[in-house]
C-alpha cells in the first residue's frame, strides 16, 4: 500500500480494506492511527495486522513481535497460541497418518478409487491426499501414540464423542482425505470424500480455532505460486485437483460454501482476474452470479467458463482433454457477455413484445457499466441480437444512464446531508439505538482528546450514563488510560476494544476540532443531552427491572 497524499498532519492512500479509486484511507503518524473515510475501518497497528492478516489480537501481537525479533512473554493469552500450535501439529501428523494409509496395502480400496478417478500419483503427493481407514479408532490410536490427548483431537474435530460415557470415535472413516492447507503451509482442516456412492458425499472438519471455512480456499497454498495471470475458481476439490493435474495450477475452490467476501479478498492478494468454473447446473449458475458481485466489488476482472456437455471441470477435462479446456479458458466470456446471455435466455425474441422487454432489461445492464467504451461495444452487439438500429440501443442506454446517475447523486446528497450519515455509511460498525444521545456521547469522547484537562479531576459524566454500550466502553477505556497517569493512546486499546469499536473511535478522533473557548460549554451541552435522553429512557428501564423481579419471584430465573 502506498500513501500518496498529504493533507494537514495526515497521509492519505488507497484503502486496502475496500475498493476505491480516490484515496480515503488516512494515517496519522502523530497519533499512530489509521482511519478510512470510505469504509469506516480504523485503529492502530495491531488492528491493522488483525484486519489484513485475519488474525486474533494475540496472533497479531505475536506477528509484530516476530518481525522485530521479540518474543511475547508467557501470560494468560499464551495458552491460546500454544493450543493453536498444538492443533496445527496434530493436523499435520494426522495428514501424514492418512497419507501413509493410502499407500499401505490396507489402503487398496482408496487407491483403487483414486485410480478410477484418474488421479495421478504425482497429484496424490502434491495435494497430500490420504485415506482414513475403515475403523472407529485408527486415527485415535495413532495420535494417542504420538502424545496427543483426546481433548486435543476432539478440539481439532478429528474425533467425536460416542454414545457410551467417555468414549470417542474417529470423525473420518473409510474416506479419501483432502487436507486443507493455508497460505503459510499449515494443515488447518480436512475434507473427506466417501469412496463411491453414499451420504454424505463430503465431510468437512468443523470450524476450529485454526479452521475458518469462510476465510480459506482449497489449494490456495499451491495456487499462490502460479505464474498464470488469473485464478480459476471451482466448486469441488476433485475439480481443482484435476485442473492442477492438467496444468492449470491456479485453480482453487471455496470450501463447500459459496464464495465469501473474505475469500475474494484472499484471492485479490494474488491476482486481479478470476475465471469462474462452477458447475453448469442451476445451483452453480446462481453461485456464479453471487460470486461475480463479490469479486467485482474488489475490482477483480471476472470471466465465466461454459462447459457444454459436462457438469464440472473434472468431467470436462476427462471427456475432452487439457487442450480443449485451455482453449475454453482462453475464450471464456467476460461477465457482461455472460449476463447479457442470461437475460436473453429469459425472453423469446421472435415475440415483439418480449423483444422490447429484453431490450429494456439488457439496456439497464449496459447503463450500469462504468466504462464508456464497454457501453458502446455492447450496445452494438445488443442491437444486433435484438435486431434494432444501433442508435435505438445507444439512446436508450444513454437515457437510462442519465437517470441512474441522477438517482445516485440524489442518494449521495441525502447521505451527505444527513446528520447520521457516518452511521449509515459505516457498515457492520457500531449501530446506535438513541442517535441523539450517541452523538452527544461521541462529542464527549472527541473533547476528551481535544482537552483532557476538562476530564483530569473527575469524570464529568460517568460511562454508565451513556446510551450506547460501545461508546460507553470506549469512553471508559480512555478514562482509565488518563487516570493511570498515561497519555491517551488509542493504538494500545486494540486488546480491549473490538475492531468495530476501534473504527468508531478513530472516526471520532478524526472529527473537526473545536476552538479552545467553546469546549467547556460544549461539554456541558453534551452532558445535558445525555442526561435528558437518559431520563426519557428511564421509565422503560424501570419496567424492565420490575419485569425481571417478577420473573424471579415466579421462579423463571433472571
Ligand atoms: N461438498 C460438501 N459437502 C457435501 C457435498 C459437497 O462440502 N455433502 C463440497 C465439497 O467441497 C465438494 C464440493 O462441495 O468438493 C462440490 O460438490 P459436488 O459438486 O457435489 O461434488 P463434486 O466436486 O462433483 O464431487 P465428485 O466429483 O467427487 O463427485
Ligand atoms: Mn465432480
Amino acid at each position: 500500500m502506498r500513501l500518496t497524499k498529504r493533507s494537514g498532519a495526515n497521509l492519505f492512500g488507497l484503502c486496502p480494506f475496500h475498493s476505491e479509486k480516490t484515496p480515503s484511507f488516512s494515517v496519522s503518524p502523530e497519533k499512530q492511527i489509521y482511519h478510512c473515510f470510505g469504509c469506516g475501518k480504523g485503529g492502530g497497528v495491531i488492528n491493522f495486522i488483525m484486519e489484513i492478516e485475519g488474525l486474533s489480537f494475540r496472533e497479531a501481537v505475536e506477528f509484530l513481535a516476530k518481525r522485530v525479533g521479540m518474543e511475547v512473554p508467557d501470560e494468560r493469552g499464551d495458552t491460546e497460541s500454544r493450543k493453536r500450535e498444538r492443533m496445527l501439529a496434530l493436523n499435520k501428523d494426522a495428514a501424514r497418518f492418512f497419507h501413509s494409509r493410502l499407500t499401505d496395502p490396507s489402503g487398496a480400496p482408496a487407491q483403487d478409487y483414486v485410480n478410477r478417478r484418474g488421479i495421478a500419483p504425482k497429484m496424490v503427493r502434491t495435494f497430500g491426499l490420504g485415506f482414513a481407514p475403515d475403523s472407529w479408532d485408527a486415527l485415535l490410536k495413532a495420535m494417542t501414540a504420538l502424545g496427543y490427548t483426546r481433548q486435543e483431537m476432539f478440539d481439532a474435530g478429528l474425533i467425536r464423542v460416542g454414545k457410551k460415557e467417555g468414549s470417542f470415535y474417529d470423525t473420518f472413516r473409510n474416506r479419501l482425505m483432502f487436507p486443507v492447507i493455508d497460505i503459510r503451509g499449515n494443515v488447518i482442516g480436512f475434507s473427506g470424500r466417501i469412496l463411491g456412492d453414499g451420504e454424505p458425499k463430503y465431510m468437512n472438519s468443523p470450524e476450529t480455532m485454526v479452521f475458518n471455512k469462510s476465510r480459506n480456499l482449497f489449494a490456495i497454498n499451491l495456487a499462490k505460486k502460479t505464474k498464470a495471470p488469473y485464478f480459476i475458481l471451482a466448486e469441488g476439490n476433485v475439480d481443482v485437483l484435476m485442473m492442477h493435474q492438467a496444468g492449470f495450477d491456479s485453480a482453487v475452490a471455496s470450501l463447500g460454501t459459496s464464495l465469501t467476501p473474505e475469500q475474494a479478498r484472499l484471492i485479490s492478494r494474488y491476482t486481479g482476474e478470476v475465471v469462474i468454473a462452477y458447475d453448469s447446473d442451476g445451483a452453480g449458475q446462481k453461485a456464479s452470479q453471487r460470486a461475480i458481485g463479490i469479486l467485482e466489488k474488489l475490482d477483480i476482472k471476472v470471466r465465466i467458463l461454459h462447459m457444454e456437455g459436462a457438469k464440472d471441470p473434472d468431467e470436462f477435462i476427462r471427456k475432452n482433454g487439457a487442450e480443449v479446456f485451455r482453449s475454453l479458458l482462453e475464450s471464456s466470456e467476460n461477465h457482461v457477455e455472460y449476463r447479457l446471455r442470461a437475460i436473453q435466455a429469459k425472453y423469446d425474441l421472435k415475440n415483439d413484445e418480449q423483444r422490447v422487454a429484453f431490450l429494456k432489461e439488457a439496456a439497464g445492464l449496459l447503463a450500469s457499466l462504468p466504462n464508456q467504451l464497454e457501453r458502446e461495444v455492447y450496445s452494438m452487439r445488443l442491437a444486433e441480437t435484438a435486431r434494432v438500429p444501433a442508435q435505438v440501443v445507444e439512446d436508450e442506454v444513454a437515457r437510462l444512464r442519465k437517470s441512474r446517475l441522477s438517482r445516485e447523486k440524489k442518494q449521495y446528497e441525502r447521505e451527505e446531508l444527513s446528520p447520521v450519515r457516518n452511521l449509515q455509511r459505516r457498515e457492520r460498525s457500531v449501530r446506535y439505538e438513541n442517535v441523539r444521545s450517541a452523538k452527544a456521547e461521541e462529542g464527549v469522547i472527541a473533547l476528551l482528546f481535544q482537552d483532557p484537562e476538562l476530564f483530569r479531576e473527575r469524570d464529568p459524566v460517568p460511562p454508565e450514563d451513556f446510551s450506547s454500550p460501545e461508546l460507553g466502553r470506549i469512553y471508559a477505556a480512555l478514562l482509565s488510560q488518563l487516570r493511570s497517569g498515561g497519555e491517551l493512546s488509542p493504538p494500545l486499546l486494540a486488546g480491549q476494544l473490538s475492531q468495530d469499536e476501534m473504527s468508531c473511535l478513530t472516526e471520532i478522533i478524526g472529527s473537526p476540532e473545536m476552538t479552545q473557548g467553546s469546549r467547556a460549554k460544549a461539554l456541558a451541552d453534551y452532558i445535558e443531552v445525555i442526561k435528558s435522553e437518559r431520563s426519557k429512557a428511564a421509565p422503560q428501564d424501570d419496567l424492565r427491572a420490575m419485569a425481571a423481579k417478577y420473573r424471579q419471584k415466579k421462579g423463571y430465573g433472571g
